[in-house]
């Protein structure tokens, strides 16, 4: 008999509800060391959390997150809240000795992430932060080429993070989804939301980055909030571009918006090596482009591989070889891989650690902005 394992869920929003579809899929397509129980959701409306429950099969409800942490009960606590929530529910979870999945950007800024480091640290409780988009076929299959030296010296690293949903005045800061807008509760705009995901996908990739020099722009200066009903300034970044070295030698160039017209996620990266190019697309997910230098000169070009085959990265739990998946199962896998770690005590990558490694070049991101200079990112 498969051990059980009890789920906490914190937050029954957008990511609760790809956290919770991937408890319920990831025991039928991967051999996993426990049978994960939803046990309880919490959220800040009653009769939306007992919806939620009820619909995804949660066993209680609750509308206070203290009650989730403190049961003995639980085994594991999924952190699915605005980010200002982050370092108080996960330090009070690694007190309690419970195992942690907790959405990203780790923290609101570098301080919370380090005591949030410290706390599951000490505590010693597996932990993973959901950086989701390493777990996409076609870009865990970039990072083995990459590793098998397919791409030799790597000289660029680019990445871009489209989206244009706040162009109008019309949209408040604060409450369920716009609290991205309000300073207090996401801690920044794109950088921390769009380009967090960015920077740990390049850092996984192509090693880590040194220095950073950045310029942000808030287009909107003032919006009404949902909470108080009254127009305040608004704190966070739209866009935000920013230049890097990598510790390998290569230049980053990355830039985030949500403020390109007619793009709603478009997440991209290409590489440039020696021998070979690689680019990526969210909105084509499924697909590598490719192209190898060493390849005969009359039938070089860009190739485009179709990430579908059982010898991909995690193809041969899903369908026939053709068969695409999508944005839902990056979680599966994440889940998979944080179960199988569990067993054996062991956290999940990218860990909180790691998690505030991204969150350093992300500080580093916002000060050279503020200061118009390079800066020094810190190591974790
Ligand atoms: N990995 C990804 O690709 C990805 C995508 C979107 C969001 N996120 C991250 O996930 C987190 C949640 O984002 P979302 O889009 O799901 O937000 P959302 O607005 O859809 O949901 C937020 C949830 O938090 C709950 N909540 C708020 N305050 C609470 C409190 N005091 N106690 C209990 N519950 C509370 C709300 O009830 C709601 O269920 C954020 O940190 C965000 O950055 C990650």
């Amino acid at each position: 008999m498969t051990k059980k394992l009890n789920i906490g869920l914190i937050g029954y929003g957008f990511m609760g509800r790809t956290h919770s579809n991937a408890y319920h899929k990831v025991t039928n397509f991967f051999d996993v060391p426990y049978e994960p129980v939803l046990q309880v959701v919490c959220g800040l409306e009653d009769k939306v959390a007992k919806a939620f429950a009820e619909r995804w099969g949660y066993k209680s409800h609750t509308t206070d997150w203290h009650k989730v942490v403190e049961d003995e009960n639980i085994d594991v606590v999924e952190i699915c809240v605005p980010n200002n929530l982050h370092a108080e529910i996960a330090i009070a979870a690694a007190k309690a000795g419970k195992a942690i999945c907790c959405e990203k950007p780790l923290a609101l800024n570098v301080s919370q992430a380090e005591q949030m480091v410290k706390a599951v640290e000490e505590a010693g409780v597996p932990n993973l932060v959901s950086f989701n988009y390493r777990r996409v076929p076609a870009v865990t299959l970039a990072k083995q080429l990459i590793d098998e030296g397919r791409l030799g010296k790597i000289f660029h690293y680019r990445a871009n993070f489209l989206q244009d949903w706040t162009i109008s005045a019309n949209v408040p800061q604060g409450g369920m989804a716009t609290w991205r807008l309000d300073i207090k509760a996401a801690g920044s705009g794109v950088t921390g939301d769009l380009l967090a995901h960015c920077i740990d996908t390049a850092m996984w990739q192509n090693g880590s980055i040194t220095d950073v020099c950045a310029m942000t722009e808030t287009f909107i200066k003032e919006r009404m909030h949902a909470e108080t009903g009254k127009v305040e300034p608004v704190g966070i970044d739209d866009a935000c571009t920013f230049l890097c070295h990598f510790d390998n030698g290569s230049l980053g160039n990355f830039e985030s918006t949500r403020y390109a017209r007619g793009h709603k996620a478009l997440y991209t990266f290409e590489i440039n090596g020696e021998k070979a190019s690689i680019a990526w697309d969210l909105h084509d997910l499924h697909r590598l482009s490719y192209f190898d230098h060493s390849d005969e000169s009359i039938v070089r070009g860009w190739r485009s591989i179709h990430v579908t085959d059982s010898d991909m990265p995690y193809m041969d739990k899903w369908w026939v070889p053709g068969l695409q998946i999508g944005y839902e199962h990056t979680f599966v896998h994440q889940v998979a891989e944080f179960l199988q770690n569990l067993a054996e005590g062991k956290s999940t990558s990218p860990d909180f650690r790691e998690a505030l490694a991204t969150q350093y070049v992300c500080d580093a991101v916002l000060t050279s902005a503020k200061n118009k200079k390079w800066e020094t990112v810190k190591k974790a």
